[in-house]
């Protein structure tokens, strides 16, 4: 495999937008093709991450993309893999370009649900359960993931006032990136005191449905080296790329406290880089829900089993805790437009080793790894990254 860099990184705003999955997705792609200071004639194909165009009655994102570009002769295709689509995108990127089939590739990630009610959303998101057995018979999101939290608190005395303190974390860090939905501070007591949506999870333990779109220009060391100073002093390295899969349903695992295509795709990516958790400045990790950022730390090693919530609670995941966590604000306040989210979490990613996160600035950042879940476990991507300068 050749050495690849992500080489520029952009995003919209993340929330409730007037705009079309096509329009959001050409505004990102636009700017991370600026922001790497290349011209769009070098982009040599293209992966666009999207579970959910067809609600607007638009399938092969590909094409429209490539064309808004001005450049409709490059190859591009749809990556659909849930909520993990984004990262899975990344990874394929990240393959065609190693193996030395390109140079130069634009991944952009986009989603738009806005235009959905509630219940139509929550029903095509059901769509990437396993249906026959989850969705159709009303097991939504927010249910399924209520069925971990049950059993993680049951198997390890997890409490909700420690899930809550996930949310006010989480929003605390989104309240200082600027293209974050939420810009809204809350307390353990707002969160205790919302809505149930799937007990024992609340309004504020779930991510909302978000619009939005990100994008990435990945390329390969020859490229990186061709470019003049400048931009490319930015680039980042993609230090290992884990990907695994896991049942579609729940009722298919022996054990609800863990997703194993997560443990399966950190312990790849660990190896890849000859890197452990010690060597991680801080994560951008799946918390479609609070619990899920819980078990994703346990899966991924940086916590014993059952001791993720005790860290959060004492603070140590914040941007100047020992293991910063979703300094992005996370899916559940920075939002997750489904397609656009693995994406999404690699510009965070960017900034931070570039310095560029502002009011969340993790000091000293050096390497970082992302953690993409796709529904509740049925693929997981988990990439490395190190600063190049
Ligand atoms: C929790 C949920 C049902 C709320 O949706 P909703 O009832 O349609 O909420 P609305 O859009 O009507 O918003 C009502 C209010 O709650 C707020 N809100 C909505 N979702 C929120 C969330 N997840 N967190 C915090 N606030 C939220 C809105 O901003 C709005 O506030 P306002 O009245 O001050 O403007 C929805 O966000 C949800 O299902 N989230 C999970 C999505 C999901 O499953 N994703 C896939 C993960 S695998």
């Amino acid at each position: 495999m050749r050495q690849v860099y992500v080489l520029s990184a952009a995003m919209t705003k993340y929330g409730k937008s007037p705009l079309s999955a096509r329009e959001l997705a050409l505004e990102a792609s636009k700017n991370a093709i600026d922001e790497a200071g290349i011209k769009v004639n070098d982009i040599q194909a293209g992966f666009i991450a999207n579970a959910f165009s067809l609600s607007e009655k638009q399938g092969h994102l590909g094409p429209i993309l490539m064309s808004g570009l001005g450049i409709p002769d490059i190859p591009a295709s749809t990556i659909e893999s849930a909520c993990s689509s984004g990262a899975s995108a990344i990874r394929e990127a990240w393959v065609n370009i190693g193996a030395g089939i390109y140079d130069c590739m634009l991944v952009t990630g986009v989603e738009k649900v806005s235009q959905l009610d509630t219940i139509t959303a929550t029903t095509y998101f059901s769509f990437g359960s396993d249906y026959i057995f989850e969705g159709a018979c009303g097991a939504s999101f927010p249910g399924l993931y209520g069925a971990i939290a049950r059993a993680h608190m049951t198997k390890y005395g997890t409490t909700e006032e420690q899930l809550a303190s996930v949310a006010v974390k989480n929003h605390e860090n989104a309240f200082y990136n600027p293209n974050a939905h939420f810009h809204k501070k809350i307390t353990v007591d707002d969160v205790m005191n919302s809505v149930v949506v799937a007990s024992p999870l609340k309004l504020y333990d779930a991510c909302p449905f978000s619009d939005g779109a990100a994008s990435a220009v990945l390329c390969s060391e020859d490229f990186l080296r061709k470019m003049t100073n400048g931009p490319s002093s930015k680039a980042i390295k993609i230090l290992a790329s884990g990907r695994a899969g896991g049942t579609g349903a729940l009722h298919q695992r022996p054990d609800l406290t863990t997703l194993n295509a997560a443990v399966l795709a950190g312990k790849e990516a660990f190896k890849q880089a000859s890197l452990s958790t010690k060597d991680i400045d801080f994560l951008e990790v799946h918390d479609c829900f609070t619990i899920a950022e819980l078990v994703a730390l346990e899966d991924l090693g940086f916590y014993p089993r059952g001791e993720a919530a005790k860290a959060e609670q004492e603070g140590q995941t914040k941007p100047s805790g020992e293991t910063p966590v979703n300094p992005s604000g996370g899916l559940k306040a920075k939002g997750h437009p489904v397609g656009a989210t693995g994406v999404g979490q690699i510009v965070e990613v960017f900034e931070q080793l570039n310095e560029m996160a502002g009011g969340r600035q993790v000091k000293d950042a050096r390497r970082a790894l992302t953690h993409n879940v796709g529904a509740t476990g049925g693929s997981c991507a988990v990439h490395i990254f190190e600063k190049n300068n």
